[in-house]
Order: structure tokens, then C-alpha cells, then sequence
């Protein structure tokens, strides 16, 4: 029980903390989706272990930590937020429940895109702007009315005719993806420094109390009706659809899209169309809201501490996208092993396009059944390295074509070798191959290897092509004069490069197992291998069934290990890298 008090709070403490991040100092460390679901993990907790559940979880706050430079004010209703889920049957759940408690006979739904910018609530009295605030705690927000001059579509007098004479609007603020990106290639080539998404500069910008600061950039914020917290009368709405025309009519903008449906089946084709389109708007769109169209029904619906339960988001799977496959290239990996590379129609997982998708070897590409043409389902979670998971069956086979594989290494061009045990196509010429040098030595310096910063693969790819360098150990070798002899090096980074060099000398045992490259030994297995051996001496004259002793290494593996040390080359070649650098055993 202890321990699942322990998970309980670790939990909330790694919510708490992204809240902080991203409510305070506006940073987003993790994705929506990953908030989403530890908030729902730890719902799921907190309902099943309730003896741990509390009324300060996060799960229970609707919003926000508060800047301590603006003022705050109450919101007349609270200001709550909206159920998401990514999975259709939750929507089929909410579905039944809203009919089943809906008493008159025509059902209806209304449907709206779900703009991903910051949530505000502007008080009107007679018809005049009083405030507005932002969402806050979902009880308060921080007075933001100082900054509504930069939205450009905020009416101070409502218009027309019949306007409440109190009304509480709520609705999205947010800018156009147009002006983002404008604003963020200036920023680049002023100050280097950018946002990482919309909603991080609206909530900058509407929460600044300096105008000076950033006005030298333009920063043009929309804002978009969406419902109202509070009105009176109030009875003046019936329908949520014709409370926004009415809201169009006193000079608000409301979604185009918007629409009534009264089935399933027509909602979900909303959903769909609206994840096709989704990238052909000018605004930030992240899933659909549904609502019951009937003010009435909601009210016999109510709330529950954090959400009303008579609307839900159903949001865009944004880790998983479908493209098509334009070609395959071929490239030559750093063991040498022949690798299919997959050019895509560019797809964008929130702000990061990916073109290209690694296959890593021909089997891999030869299990998906990829063609030329084949629609494919690609998934990038958090900062992982997109991969394609399977290929989507509806495109008809006479639009795809099959793939040709090389005879000769795209690179140096020597034959190809085909392994008949794995059955995977390999370059032989490592000491010629320029690529498998190049990424050997990227390898030798990455982050789980020797950790130096600066010798990057554009460095590595020139002094390669110039014969400067062919092996790790070439580049401790480097003086000032020959890096600058590289293009785009002068002397400041040729310095920085050899200093670094100097200074991180030192490497872990495991670091070093890692950074020789060893066919299919990567970090975990590295560390074992180092765990079970005191010296370098004693590594490099082990024999199979030593390797075979080390916890996680198998056959093949040892396989490997054993072929790399039996080579001279490859024992020259550590003997000298043990020379120049300080093992730490
Ligand atoms: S309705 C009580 N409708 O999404 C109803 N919200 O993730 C609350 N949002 O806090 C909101 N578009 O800031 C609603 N068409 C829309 C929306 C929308 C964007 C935002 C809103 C809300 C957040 C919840």
C-alpha cells in the first residue's frame, strides 16, 4: 500500500511540476498528450486507491499557478475545462450518457474545432467591456484587459439588439500560424531565440505587464467565442448553436466551422474531416469539442468538479500520422550495413516535419511490405526518432511499385555481401567507405560515447572528404591550423574544439565499450560488458564463452564482441585510444 502511495505522489509531484513550467514561467517540458495521460493514470489511482485521494491533487484543480504581477479577479461561474480523450469509444460512452439523459426527442450536437491557444472570460456590463481575465485557478484569473488592444477582434460596446445586460464571454485567443511563423523567422535573425508553439506566446503576451519589451515585434492575437459562463438574463440563450450567432451578432468572431449534427456517425465524419484539414488552417487546431446543443440539457447535465458533463474533446492523435512514401534511398549505416531510407510527403508533428524515416536494414523493410506509393502509419512519441509502424492497406496496388535493390554500396560502390545468416546486405570496405567512417566517428563522440560538443557531423563529413581524418583516434590529432583549413571553422571554434578535446579525456569504462562502434552492442549491453571486466587486458583477450557469461549478452552478440577483438587492427587501435585517454574503470 506504501508503494502505491509512493507512485500517488510522484505522480502529482511531476504534474505539479509541468503545471509550474507551463503556467508560470510558460515552458512546456512534456506534450499535451503526455500531461493527458499521466492526469488520467493518476485519476485512475486515485479512484481505485481513494484512501489516497485528496482534495489538493492536481486532478482536482482546474488551473493554475498565478504570475504575482497581475491582479486577481473572480470569475462569476468557474471557469471550467473540458474531458479529452484520444480514444473513440470514450466519445461513444458520452454519446449513450448524453441520450440517455436527454428527456425531449431531437438530440442535438454541436460541433466545434477546438483551437489550441489560452482560454479567456471578458465581462461585459450594458453592453461595455469591463475586464478579462484569463482562466486562472478555473475560480480567478489574472487581469489581463490591459493587453486587449492586440487582439484585434474584441468589441468594447457590444452591438445590436437584445445584449445581456451582464455577460460573462468565454472563448480562445490565439494567432494565426502565419503571423507565428513570420514573427519567429525575425526572431531568429534578431535574437536566436524562438517560441516553441503558439500557445506559449499568447500566454506571454497576454499575461505581459511591460509593453515596451516585446512590442517591437507584432504580435496580432484573435479571439474566438465559444460559450459563456454567466448572462442575465438568464434565460436569454436556449440553443449553444444560436447563443453563438447571437454572440456573432454583438460583434464577435465565432468559428466557421461550427455545426450541428445529430448522429454518431455524421460527428465522427467531423472529427475526420477536421484532422484532414487540420494542417490546411490557419490556426492551431489540436481535436473537436462536442456539446449538447440544448441549454437545458446541460443544465440537467451540471458538472463535475472540473468538467461540464455535457461536452468533451475528442483529441487529435498527433503521435501517429499517415503519409505516403515518395522513394527509397539507400544509405550505408556505421557497421556498414545497407539501410533503406524512406522519403515521405512531408508530415508535422506539432511544429517538427519529418521527410525522411529511417528503415534501418532491408528485413525490417521487407516486414512492413513497403512500396514505392504504399500509404504509411508513422509514430513519433515525445523526442523519439519517428519510425513507421505498418503500411496502411487502402491504396490500390497498381499506384505502388516495387523496390530495387542495390548491387553496390551507394557510396564507395564495392559489392555488396550478402550475410546468408541474417540475411542482411553489408559494405566491406570499412577503411575506404567514407560514410561508415563519418558515422563511426559521430558515434565515437555522441552523447552515451565520449560526450564532446562541436564535432558534428558537418565537421566530420569535410575533414573526412579532405583525408584530414579517417578514425577516432585522427582526431586527437587536430591542430589549430588544419581545422582551419575547414570551411565555416575560424579560429574562436578551432580553439573551442581543441580545448574540449583536451578537457574530456575522461570516460566511464562503458562510455568507451560504447563509443568502439561493436555491432549490436549498445549502452545497456556496454555497461554489463563493463561491469564484468576490471582492465582493458582483460576485455580484449576474452574469448566467446567469457562474453556469454555477461548478463543480457547472447549468441550473437558474443558472436560480435568475439570477431571485434580477435582483429589486430581493432587491438592496435584500442591500445592506442587507451594511450591518449583516461579510462575510469
Ligand atoms: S468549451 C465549459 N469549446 O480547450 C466548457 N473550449 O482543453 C469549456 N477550447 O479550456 C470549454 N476551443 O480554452 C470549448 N470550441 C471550444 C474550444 C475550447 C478551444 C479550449 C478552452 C478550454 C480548453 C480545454
Amino acid at each position: 500500500m506504501n508503494c502505491i502511495k509512493d507512485i500517488i505522489k510522484s505522480l502529482r509531484n511531476k504534474i505539479e511540476l509541468y503545471e509550474y513550467f507551463y503556467n508560470v514561467l510558460n515552458i512546456s517540458i512534456i506534450s499535451d498528450q503526455e500531461y493527458d495521460k499521466l492526469i488520467e493514470e493518476l485519476t485512475i489511482l486515485e479512484k481505485k486507491y481513494y484512501k489516497h485521494d485528496s482534495s489538493n491533487s492536481p486532478t482536482k484543480k482546474i488551473g493554475k499557478n498565478f504570475s504575482n504581477e497581475l491582479k486577481i479577479r473572480n470569475h462569476i461561474f468557474p471557469m471550467l475545462s473540458l474531458e479529452s480523450v484520444y480514444n473513440i469509444n470514450n466519445f461513444y460512452n458520452f454519446y449513450s450518457f448524453v441520450k440517455k439523459n436527454n428527456s425531449e426527442n431531437n438530440l442535438k450536437l454541436c460541433c466545434e474545432l477546438k483551437i489550441d491557444g489560452v482560454a479567456l472570460s471578458i465581462l461585459y456590463k450594458y453592453g461595455k467591456l469591463v475586464h478579462a481575465l484569463t482562466r486562472g485557478d478555473g475560480y480567478s484569473g489574472e487581469d489581463v484587459t490591459h493587453n486587449l488592444n492586440i487582439i484585434k477582434n474584441v468589441p468594447n460596446i457590444l452591438l445590436g439588439e437584445n445584449v445581456p445586460e451582464v455577460l460573462e464571454v468565454r472563448g480562445e485567443v490565439f494567432m494565426l500560424k502565419s503571423d507565428f511563423n513570420s514573427l519567429n523567422n525575425s526572431l531568429k535573425r534578431k535574437t536566436k531565440k524562438i517560441f516553441s508553439n503558439i500557445r506559449n506566446i499568447v500566454s506571454g503576451t497576454l499575461r505581459r505587464t511591460n509593453i515596451c519589451k516585446t512590442s517591437k515585434f507584432v504580435r496580432r492575437l484573435f479571439f474566438c467565442v465559444y460559450g459563456y459562463g454567466f448572462a442575465i438574463p438568464n434565460n436569454c440563450f436556449v440553443s449553444h448553436y444560436k447563443m453563438l450567432q447571437k454572440m456573432k451578432s454583438f460583434g464577435f468572431s465565432i468559428n466557421k466551422y461550427n455545426v450541428l449534427h445529430k448522429n454518431k456517425k455524421k460527428i465522427l465524419n467531423f472529427f475526420k474531416k477536421s484532422f484532414l484539414m487540420k494542417n490546411k488552417i490557419n490556426f492551431e487546431t489540436d481535436g473537436i469539442v462536442i456539446k449538447t446543443d440544448s441549454i437545458n440539457l446541460q443544465k440537467q447535465l451540471g458538472y463535475n468538479n472540473k468538467f461540464p458533463k455535457w461536452a468533451i474533446a475528442i483529441k487529435f492523435d498527433t503521435e501517429n500520422l499517415i503519409t505516403k512514401v515518395l522513394k527509397i534511398t539507400f544509405e550505408i549505416g556505421r557497421t556498414g550495413i545497407l539501410t533503406p531510407v524512406a522519403s515521405l510527403n512531408p508530415i508535422n508533428f506539432s511544429g517538427v516535419v519529418v521527410k525522411n524515416v529511417s528503415l534501418y536494414n532491408i528485413n525490417q523493410m521487407k516486414r512492413l511490405g513497403i512500396k514505392i506509393g504504399s500509404h504509411v502509419l508513422v509514430k513519433r512519441s515525445g523526442n523519439v526518432i519517428p519510425k513507421i509502424v505498418r503500411v496502411i492497406n487502402s491504396t490500390k496496388t497498381y499506384f505502388k511499385k516495387n523496390i530495387l535493390l542495390p548491387v553496390n554500396c551507394p557510396s564507395c560502390k564495392s559489392k555488396l555481401f550478402l550475410n546468408n545468416c541474417n540475411k542482411l546486405y553489408r559494405c566491406l570496405n570499412r577503411v575506404f567507405c567514407a560514410p561508415q567512417k563519418e558515422k563511426l566517428i559521430l558515434h565515437f563522440f555522441s552523447k552515451n560515447a565520449l560526450n564532446i560538443r562541436g564535432i558534428g557531423p558537418k565537421i566530420i563529413k569535410k575533414l573526412v572528404f579532405k583525408g584530414i581524418v579517417n578514425s577516432p583516434l585522427d582526431i586527437f590529432s587536430l591542430n589549430k591550423k588544419t581545422l582551419c583549413q575547414i570551411e565555416n571553422i575560424n579560429e574562436k571554434s578551432a580553439n573551442n574544439i581543441i580545448n574540449r578535446l583536451n578537457n574530456s579525456k575522461k570516460v566511464y569504462f562503458a562510455n568507451f565499450i560504447y563509443a568502439l562502434g561493436i555491432p549490436e552492442i549498445g549502452l545497456l549491453l556496454s555497461k554489463n560488458i563493463s561491469k564484468h571486466f576490471s582492465s582493458i587486458e582483460e576485455l580484449i583477450h576474452s574469448d566467446y564463452v567469457d562474453f556469454l557469461k555477461i548478463k543480457k549478452i547472447g549468441k550473437k552478440n558474443a558472436n560480435n564482441l568475439m570477431f571485434f577483438f580477435k582483429s589486430k587492427n581493432n587491438i592496435k587501435y584500442i591500445k592506442k585510444l587507451s594511450k591518449i585517454l583516461k579510462i575510469i574503470f
